[in-house]
Parts: C-alpha cells; sequence; structure tokens
C-alpha cells in the first residue's frame, strides 16, 4: 500500500535559529517543513507549491504577517493559516483572524509557544477537514436534491406521456382527413379544368363546342363548385391549424423535458406556463375550463425555466385531481383552475386557483412534507409539493403559499424576486388559510 505522504508546512519566521527549532520540533511529529525566512521568500514558496498548512510570524522584514496573508487570499482560499505573534501584538492576530486565519499563537520568551505548535497545526487541520466534510456533504445533498427533480420529471414525463400521444393524435387525424379531401377535390378540379381546356382551345378555333360546354356545365355540377371554393380553404386553414397545435405541443414537450440549465436566465413566464398548459392538458380538460390571465407587462424574471415548469406543473395537476374529486361530492360536470401572472413590485406572482375540493384543516400543515399524500396508491407520491417548495424557496427565495377553503377550492400563490434575489421573504410561513375555511 502506498504510504501517504507527510503533511507539508510552511513556516515563515525572520529568526533563523527559531526556524530551525520549529523546523526539527514538527518534523519530530511527522511533518515536512519548509522555511522561509522573510515575507516575500514566504509568498515566493507558496506560489510554488501546495501546502496542507501555512505558519506565519506577524513581525518579519519585507512583507509583515499580515500582508502575507493578503498576498496569499489574493490566491485564492487560505488552507489552515496560523499566526504568530509577539506578545503585545494580539491586535494584529484579531485583524489576522478577521482574514480568515484558524489561529494564532502568542510567543514567549521560554519557546512554550513551540511545545504548542503541533498541537495547533493538528487541530486547525481537523478543523478544515470538518469544513471538508461539510462542504462534500451539502455538494451530496445538492446533487441528490437535483437527481430527485430528475427524476420527478422524467416521471410527470411519463405519465403525460399518453395525455400528449392523445393530444398530438387529434391534430393528426383532422389533418389526415383534410388531405384526403384535398386530394379528391384536386383530382375534380383537375379534370374540370382539362375540360376547360378544351373548350379553350375549341373557341381559339373559332369552332362551336357546344358538347363541351354541356360537358363542362355537367362537370361543375358533379363536382359541386361551389362547395368545394368554399369547403378547401377551410380544409387549409383547418390543417394549417393542426400543423401548429402539434408543433406547439412538441415545443411545449422539448422545453419540458430540457436536461435543464444549472443557470438561471431571463424567463419569460407567462410563456413558461402556457407550455406547462400545454402538455398537461389531457389531466385537466375533462375535468376543468382553464381560464388564464397572464399579466403581458410582467418582465422576464431570473430563474432555472425547467424547475419553475415543474412547479407549475406539479401545482396545475394537484388542482385538476382536486377538482376532479370535488365533481364527485357536488354532481357538477366541470370546475376551473384559474392561472394567474401579475407583477409586484419586485416580485412577480403566479396564482393557480382551483375550485376543488379545499384542503382541510387536519392536512395543511403537512401538505408540502416529502412524501405526504392523501391519494391512493399509484395516483399520487407526495412529492409534487415538497419539491416545489425546494424548487421555489431554496433555490429561487421566492415563496409558495395556499389559501383555502373547505369545499369550495384552494389557490396557490408563487412569488419569485424578478431579478433573482433571495430575500427575507423566503421565510413567510408556507401556508395561509382564508378566513373563510
Ligand atoms: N389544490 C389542491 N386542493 C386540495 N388538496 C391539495 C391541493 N394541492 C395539494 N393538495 C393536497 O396536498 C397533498 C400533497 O400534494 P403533493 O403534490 O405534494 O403530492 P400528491 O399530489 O399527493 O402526489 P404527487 O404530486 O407526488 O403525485 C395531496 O395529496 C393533497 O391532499
Ligand atoms: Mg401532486
Amino acid at each position: 500500500m502506498p504510504e501517504t505522504p507527510p503533511c507539508r508546512v510552511l513556516y515563515m519566521e525572520d529568526d533563523a535559529a527559531q526556524a530551525r527549532l520549529v523546523q526539527k520540533c514538527l518534523e519530530r511529529e511527522g511533518y515536512s517543513v519548509d522555511v522561509a525566512l522573510d515575507g516575500l521568500a514566504g509568498l515566493g514558496c507558496y506560489g510554488e507549491k501546495p501546502y496542507q498548512v501555512v505558519v506565519v510570524d506577524q513581525t518579519m522584514p519585507l512583507l509583515s504577517g499580515l500582508e502575507v496573508i493578503r498576498g496569499m487570499l489574493a490566491r485564492g482560499p487560505l488552507p489552515p493559516t496560523i499566526m504568530v505573534t509577539g506578545t503585545g501584538s494580539e491586535q494584529m492576530a484579531v485583524e489576522a483572524m478577521k482574514l480568515g486565519v484558524s489561529d494564532y499563537l502568542v510567543k514567549d520568551l521560554q519557546g512554550g509557544f513551540i511545545r504548542l505548535l503541533p498541537l495547533t497545526i493538528g487541530r486547525a487541520l481537523a478543523q478544515q477537514r470538518l469544513l471538508e466534510e461539510k462542504q462534500q456533504a451539502e455538494k451530496d445533498r445538492k446533487r441528490m436534491e437535483q437527481e430527485l427533480f430528475q427524476a420527478q420529471k422524467l416521471e410527470s414525463i411519463g405519465q403525460l406521456a399518453a395525455g400528449i400521444a392523445h393530444e398530438i393524435n387529434t391534430p393528426i387525424q383532422y389533418i389526415g382527413d383534410n388531405h384526403h379531401f384535398l386530394q379528391d377535390a384536386f383530382a375534380d378540379l383537375a379534370a374540370l379544368m382539362s375540360l376547360g381546356d378544351r373548350l379553350l382551345e375549341a373557341a381559339k378555333q373559332s369552332k362551336i363546342a357546344e358538347d363541351l360546354v354541356r360537358q363542362l356545365e355537367s362537370k361543375r355540377n358533379a363536382i359541386e363548385l361551389d362547395y368545394l371554393t368554399q369547403e378547401i380553404p377551410k380544409a387549409i386553414r383547418q390543417s394549417l391549424e393542426g400543423v401548429e397545435r402539434v408543433a406547439s405541443i412538441v415545443g411545449a414537450m422539448k422545453e419540458f423535458s430540457h436536461p435543464g440549465c444549472q443557470e438561471k436566465q431571463a424567463v419569460d413566464l407567462n410563456h413558461a406556463i402556457q407550455s406547462t398548459l400545454t402538455i398537461s392538458r389531457n389531466e385537466w380538460k375533462y375535468v376543468a375550463d382553464v381560464n388564464t390571465d397572464l399579466d403581458p407587462l410582467l418582465p422576464t424574471v431570473h430563474c432555472l425555466p425547467t424547475e419553475i415548469n415543474q412547479v407549475v406543473l406539479n401545482v396545475v395537476v394537484n388542482a385538476a385531481h382536486a377538482v376532479a374529486d370535488a365533481l364527485k361530492a357536488r354532481q357538477q360536470t366541470r370546475g376551473t383552475i384559474s392561472v394567474r401572472t401579475r407583477r409586484d413590485g419586485s416580485w412577480a406572482e403566479i396564482r393557480v386557483e382551483d375550485t376543488g375540493t379545499g384542503i382541510p384543516e387536519a392536512v395543511q400543515s403537512r401538505i408540502f412534507d416529502p412524501f405526504f399524500t392523501t391519494k391512493e396508491v399509484g395516483q399520487g407520491s407526495g412529492q409534487g409539493l415538497a419539491i416545489a417548495r425546494s424548487i421555489i424557496v431554496d433555490r429561487h427565495g421566492g415563496t409558495i403559499r395556499f389559501e383555502t377553503a373547505a369545499g369550495e377550492g384552494t389557490t396557490f400563490i408563487i412569488r419569485l424576486p424578478i431579478e433573482g434575489r433571495p430575500s427575507p421573504e423566503a421565510s413567510t410561513p408556507a401556508a395561509s388559510v382564508a378566513a373563510s375555511s
């Protein structure tokens, strides 16, 4: 097994004898020590190879300890760094702590600090390890969160796929029917035109071509020219609309399933909402009419578009489920889902209001909890709102809350900082309940 290389320490000290003593002492403890006899030389060594620990004396010629630390900071984050000061210069040590050094030792005449140094270095290294572990844990958490978002997105796409296929199939069918009609109509028109040509030829030769006139007239009647003149443009228009519809569904699908950019960007929220409503149409169209009131003056919002799409989808699908449940109880045939956007100062607000069941008081405090669901197995996994909250609050510094009235419906209110800056408002409570509930 390869041996772990010794921990490298850079010791900056202008007193050569003391530096030698410290070097020996640290080498006995298993460290590999380089000594620099002034600040400038120290900074030179620091730039040449990586050190796990740096020990800096405050009082040195050319550059003071503090200046050296500033120079090190200019090159990036400090490794564990210990400041050594003479008695009376504790103020300097405080300054150094502010710059981010791990610890400081006061030099005493008896050289006691030399005995303390290995202990202090050990502590600084342990602190550094803890910090790195914390950073790694945070990185792992972020990666897992990202994987969870991705998994939920793929799951949603899977669930939506059948509905989207259906949505595409309807326009494709009428585009097909229209094209069959246009094919037949063209054959009729071609026959009529050929008779017309023959008649023209006869007319040019000044022959009376009464039979041709009759044939043309009867063909004209047989193919119902007036009807075709009206219907052909309609069929063309309808087919073009169908093509546009398919293109918009495919476009929305592409936007939605995009792997997702890690960088926030300027997003047209109204467009994102339209796309999400397009791909989720099959989820709500049998139970609800969706009304949109999207503020045309809403500026672009600095956010992660695919994640915001996912939030809107989760909230709209929940609204559709709540409406479907309410219809069973109320013997009605359709409910309403209203989606609004507006600007409120430096915030963009999205409201999704439904005429569903409302959220019973007993579960109101739990709906944002991961895996909390009131739906049957296979219908809901309870992740939709937990993910929505994490996206809105943690990733965008926004808020998500609801107002609900039992038996009347629920409104989810999502607020995002337009400039994408987190704000203290992010800590407002997640739920607020309408007075009527
Ligand atoms: N608009 C709403 N009206 C009534 N109840 C709601 C509404 N939105 C959410 N809920 C309640 O909150 C619970 C949690 O919602 P959430 O979206 O997190 O999970 P889910 O819809 O049950 O499952 P998933 O979204 O993972 O498929 C739901 O089970 C439901 O009880
Ligand atoms: Mg849900």
